[in-house]
């Protein structure tokens, strides 16, 4: 529609060439353009006409010429293997943010919605897919060898969201229980693989159904596994686009971690297909209400699925403990960000718009309660469906449903950057304990001390240990200090906030009601998502140099009857924290000793071989002690680890799926340079692409320093599908001092050709935090700070700085504590004092 007569016409368009354009207004003659201005930095084209066109309807033509390009972003091809062992490429399309501008000239951007009628014409022997169901398929007149497949016609909907894939695939189907025709596409002779994903999808759909009260709009759904493939799963409506690994299951090859993934991403996605390509954010900057919301409601989808996997205990340790750590940086952004150019809006795909967007729709959840909340989703997603919505429209159905006042509490959220530390501490006044709320926004340099004096409304809840699971007050902290009075709570009753971690803040108590809390540790009557909350809290206000790592140690200690998984895995991953840091001292070795202290009590009872009734947690835990203790060196756990996986390699007896990363590391850990042939072998034997990533991202844990080098070159081998670069250079950094260096030199030297083959886009700013994140001196921050000033990589930009400030930040943690740990390690180690 000319909605103004112009003889121009502006449109997005990357690495295009127009041959002819014309525009015929409805029952009029055809103009043809006569200039084709390329503004190749805004990636635009200008249009020019000879004569002016008049304000009306009409259609425009384009033919014009991309290019097939390799870089997985636009419409790119993808490599895979036939069975019989040939090499092939498919066709696939990747467009969010912005690359459909590459496939062809659009108008590139969220709001600007179009029907679209794509056809397309491919060799006879390939399967067409793209999101809507084929009406016709017939033989192309030019060349018997293709045919044109003709789609139904979509919905309205966003240029981002627009798929076709061609390639050679099987695949299975179901019928959903509310009639939607579902597939899952897999490479050839994989079909088997698909039926995991394809239950998962098909539990999935009705369950959104009922939940949000819209009916899928589309009559069909393909999820399809692609062999090369950026980001994780991308949700083109009625076309969702996976990597293999976050679609295929083997029964037999498959491990519980990767299940979970998958079923993860189909929830994730297929949220999307309502939120996110029903309703559509206005403009990038509202990007995290599709990312954070997904990244929510996967999990509620998944507990609804599995309700084994306990999963939203995991959620705080996946996310909300991810998020806080990132905002809590100066550098962190707030959720809502204004974003203009493509580098910036590839770079908000990150934990911000992700993690802490899921993290504050939880607390939301929470404090609006399930019904209302539903409610508020309805209104919201039949008042914009086919239409664009922005943060506050969201805000104002949710408020609707409630009557509560949602804009006010969530902006503190979304507009700002960063979220509180609440300091409390308590009294007892008779039969009651008054408290002492303050809160000050959390930094991860220390105590706060800017000038301003940001504030959050913060939903506050809080228990005592007459019953650690309910709360017994709840109240809205809308300023900076609040007293409350506990009624009827005993000299000896421990108290507690942050019921179940879901207020996004972190807790400081006072030495006393910290006291406290610790045998509710020991004798677990605290719960498992608040032993790990306070455990993560401590963790995180010892780094910020608030409170010492060693009073955190002794409390780690505490957790040598922790039975749960994702307890277990957070405090692991803080050790893991701790142990980067400490390898830059020459006492290294006793944090080892630490880790083996405190993991062998569980690992011991664990064993090595599952038990009869242990489920899907066990075996993650399992896989996490194992490896922890082998890592660290624990002598009988790695002799095991060497005895089966001798027994792997010979065939004697395949290690499960579960037990092989952790006997991989461990192996490798301390391992030769047979010990990598060896992985490689089994990495080129590998038929599935999950056992070849497993072993990618562990060959970092050898530490020959020729042997480094080694898996360096491997990395950017054809071996390696060019995603999984980013985890195998990732690996060696996190794997050990010598890798660390190596990584980051490594990276130094093949700038260009990692830069080119990401072309920006955001796995370069994972391989940056990857490699140069653990350093911790301020000569290391200067010289990271350099090179991406002379190499600049404008979409990592602020990935950049966050990492500058965390080896800062780890400098000066080094500087205030490695001494009182070390002395706190050779201490445990000294036999009791003879009195
Ligand atoms: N919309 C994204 C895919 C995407 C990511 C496109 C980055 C462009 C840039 C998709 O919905 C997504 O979030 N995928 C995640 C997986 C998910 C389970 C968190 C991913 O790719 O990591
Ligand atoms: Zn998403």
């Amino acid at each position: 529609q000319v909605k103004q007569a112009t003889n121009q016409i502006v449109m997005n368009c990357a690495d295009i060439d127009i041959i002819t354009a014309s525009y015929a207004p409805e029952g009029d003659e055809e103009v043809h353009a006569t200039g084709f201005n390329y503004q190749n930095e805004d990636e635009k084209v200008t249009l020019s006409f000879p004569s002016t066109l008049q304000k009306g309807t009409g259609t425009l033509k384009i033919d014009f010429v991309g290019e097939l390009n390799d870089k997985m972003k636009g419409f790119y091809r993808s490599k895979y293997t036939t069975p019989t062992g040939d090499t092939r490429y498919a066709a696939v399309t990747q467009f969010e943010a912005t690359d459909a501008r590459r496939a062809f000239p659009c108008w590139d951007e969220p709001a600007i919605k179009a029907t679209f009628d794509i056809s397309l014409v491919v060799p006879k022997d390939r399967v067409a897919l793209s999101n809507m169901n084929v009406i016709d398929r017939k033989p192309y007149p030019d060349d018997e060898n293709l045919v044109e497949v003709k789609f139904a016609r979509t919905p309205v909907m966003s240029t981002y969201l627009v798929a076709f894939v061609v390639g050679e695939y099987d695949f299975v189907e179901t019928r959903s229980l509310d009639g939607v025709l579902v597939r899952v596409y897999t490479p050839v002779g994989k079909a088997e693989q698909g039926k995991f994903a394809l239950e998962v999808a098909a539990k999935t759909l009705p369950f959104y159904k009922d939940y949000f009260n819209v009916p899928y709009p589309l009559p069909k759904i393909d999820l399809i596994a692609i062999a090369d493939f950026a980001a994780g799963a991308m949700e083109n409506w009625g076309l969702v686009t996976y990597r293999e690994t976050a679609l295929l299951i083997d029964p037999k090859n498959s491990c519980s971690s990767s299940r979970q993934w998958v079923a993860l991403v189909v929830g994730h996605e297929l949220a999307h297909q309502w939120f996110g390509n029903l309703v559509t954010m206005e403009w990038w900057t509202h990007l995290w209400l599709n990312e954070g919301f997904a990244s929510w409601i996967e999990y509620l989808c998944v507990d609804h699925c599995f309700p084994e996997y306990d999963i939203w205990t995991q959620f705080v340790s996946a996310d909300y403990t991810r998020a806080q750590e990132l905002d809590a940086l100066d550098n962190s952004h707030p959720i809502e960000v204004s974003v203009g150019h493509p580098a910036e809006v590839d770079e908000i795909f990150d934990a911000i718009s992700y993690s802490k967007g899921a993290s504050v729709i939880r607390m939301l959840h929470d404090y609006i309660g399930d019904e209302d909340f539903r409610k508020g989703m309805n209104l919201y997603l039949t008042k914009f469906q086919q239409k664009n919505a922005a943060t506050e429209d969201l805000w104002e159905s949710l408020e609707k449903a409630s009557g509560k006042p949602i804009a006010a509490v969530m902006n503190t959220w979304t507009k700002q950057m960063g979220f509180p530390l609440i300091y409390v501490e308590a009294e007892q006044q008779e039969e009651d304990k008054v408290l002492k709320l303050v809160q000050k926004k959390f930094c991860a340099s220390g105590p706060y001390t800017g000038e301003d004096f940001p504030m959050w409304m913060v939903p506050i809840s809080i228990c005592t240990s007459d019953d650690p699971t309910c709360a017994k007050m709840q109240i809205l902290m809308d300023k900076a200090e609040l007293t409350l009075v506990l009624k009827d709570v005993k000299p000896d009753q421990w108290v507690k906030l942050n019921l179940g971690t879901v207020g996004f803040y972190r807790t400081q108590y006072s030495p006393d009601m910290l006291e406290s809390l610790i045998p509710a540790i020991k004798d677990l009557s605290l719960p498992p998502v608040d032993r790990l909350g306070l455990q993560n809290d401590l963790f995180s206000l010892a780094r910020a140099g608030i409170i010492s790592t060693v009073e955190v140690l002794k409390v780690m200690e505490a957790f040598v009857n922790e039975p749960n998984y994702t307890v277990w895995s957070d405090l692991s991953c803080n050790l893991g924290i701790l142990s980067t840091l400490l390898s830059h001292t020459d006492f290294y070795e006793e944090i080892q000793v630490f880790v083996k202290d405190v993991f062998s009590p569980i690992g011991e009872r664990l064993g090595w071989d599952p038990k009869p009734g242990e489920g899907h947690l066990d075996a993650l835990l399992r896989g996490l002690v194992l490896g922890k203790l082998g890592k660290a060196g624990h002598k009988a756990t790695l002799e095991e680890a060497r005895r089966r996986f001798k027994d792997h390699v010979e065939g004697k007896h395949v290690l499960s799926a579960d037990l092989r990363s952790p006997v991989y590391v461990t192996i490798l850990k301390h391992g030769d340079s047979t010990t990598l042939d060896t992985m490689l072998k089994l990495h080129k034997q590998a038929d599935m692409q999950e056992e070849k990533n497993r072993i990618e991202r562990v060959l970092g844990a050898i530490s020959q320093p020729e042997l480094i080098q080694k898996v360096l070159t491997f990395a950017l081998s054809e071996e390696v599908r060019p995603q999984d670069t980013v985890s195998v250079i990732g690996g060696v950094a996190g794997g050990s001092k010598q890798g660390r260096k190596a990584a980051w030199k490594f990276v130094r030297d093949n700038w260009e050709e990692l830069y080119n083959r990401y072309q920006g886009g955001f796995l370069i700013s994972r391989l940056i935090k990857l490699t140069v994140d653990g350093f911790a001196n301020d000569k290391m921050a200067a010289e990271v700070k350099a090179f991406f000033e002379s190499h600049p990589a404008p979409s990592a930009e602020r990935t950049v700085q966050q990492c500058c400030e965390n080896i800062l930040l780890n400098a000066a943690w080094l500087k205030r504590d490695a001494e009182n740990i070390h002395q706190y390690f050779l201490q445990r180690k000294a036999p009791p004092a003879m009195v």
